[in-house]
């Protein structure tokens, strides 16, 4: 069956032959790869950023530069690290971390693709779908809540208060790295989300995944600035998008979430 633009390539035949190794809605997706970008795109461009809400402004510190630790030295020791120190986390290596992982390094702005924006992890087309939220449980300076990152003003603003909601996202989260209720939970989780149109306006139903693709991209740059900072990081694949969008007020359509990563400073 010949691949068209808009429609699934897989054709029924395919999927029925493949029932056991394939759901067929997976197996929909994962052949969405073969599909390319669709020819044709609805109305403008949309914006590559968030702009920042009302909430209570945060300027994050300016972030220290990385320690000269060769990025051999970092590979061969990144690890994920579930166990925490009950010490908080300072407000500088959480702004190190988002400046060297996560920030805007540039834009471009296209007359036909609109808005392109940069970052230290590679991201394709660089539609700029991915947002960063930062739960802080325990960060210096900062109250408990929920903070959406400005990449581009280094900037945390804050969209919901702690209380319940956030108290069952890290019960969540330890029951997740596999930890006892009774252990130091991580001193923040940072959530990601994907402004999904922001792909799917170029790339059509090929969108979803390059946007996990770009998910796992930044979940590893994450990982290296986390380890060099000497952070306990964890990534965590599994996720309760649609309470926490209650929380945030996020639609969890248009703006699910999509990744999820612990991060204290490690238990020595
Ligand atoms: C996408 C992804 C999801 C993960 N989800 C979890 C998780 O839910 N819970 C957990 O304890 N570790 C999680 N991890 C960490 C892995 O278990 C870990 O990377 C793996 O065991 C290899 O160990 P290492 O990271 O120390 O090299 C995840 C890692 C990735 C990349």
């Amino acid at each position: 069956m010949t691949p068209t633009p808009d429609g699934p390539p897989a054709d029924e035949e395919e999927i029925r032959r493949a029932p056991r190794a394939w759901h067929p809605t997976d197996l929909d997706l994962y052949l969405q790869r073969e599909l390319g970008a669709p020819a044709h795109r609805d109305g403008p461009p949309p914006a590559a950023r968030t702009a920042p809400g009302n909430g209570r402004h945060v300027q994050l510190p300016a972030p220290a530069p990385l320690p000269a630790t060769a990025l051999g030295d970092i590979l061969a020791t990144r690890r994920s690290r579930r166990a925490y120190s009950p010490a908080p986390l300072p407000l500088t290596d959480l702004s190190t971390l988002l400046h060297h992982a996560a920030r805007t390094t540039g834009t471009l702005h296209d007359a036909t693709l609109g808005d392109h924006a940069f970052h230290p992890y590679p991201s394709a087309g660089a539609r700029a779908e991915l947002e960063v939220y930062v739960v802080a449980g325990r960060v210096t300076g900062v109250l408990p809540g929920a903070y959406h990152y400005d990449t581009v003003t280094h900037r945390l603003t804050e969209v919901a208060p702690s209380g319940p909601q956030q108290d069952e996202l890290y019960a969540y989260v330890r029951r997740a790295l596999d930890k006892a209720e009774t252990s130091t939970p991580p001193a923040a989780i940072l959530l990601v989300t994907a402004v999904l149109q922001r792909l799917t306006w170029k790339y059509g139903r090929l969108g979803l995944t390059l946007m996990y693709q770009n998910l796992g991209c930044l979940y590893q740059t994450l990982y290296l600035v986390a380890t060099a900072l000497g952070l306990a990081p964890c990534a965590v694949g599994v996720g309760r998008g649609r309470q926490n969008a209650r929380w945030l007020d996020l639609d969890p359509y248009t703006e699910p979430e999509v990744g999820c990563f612990a991060l204290g400073r490690p238990r020595r």
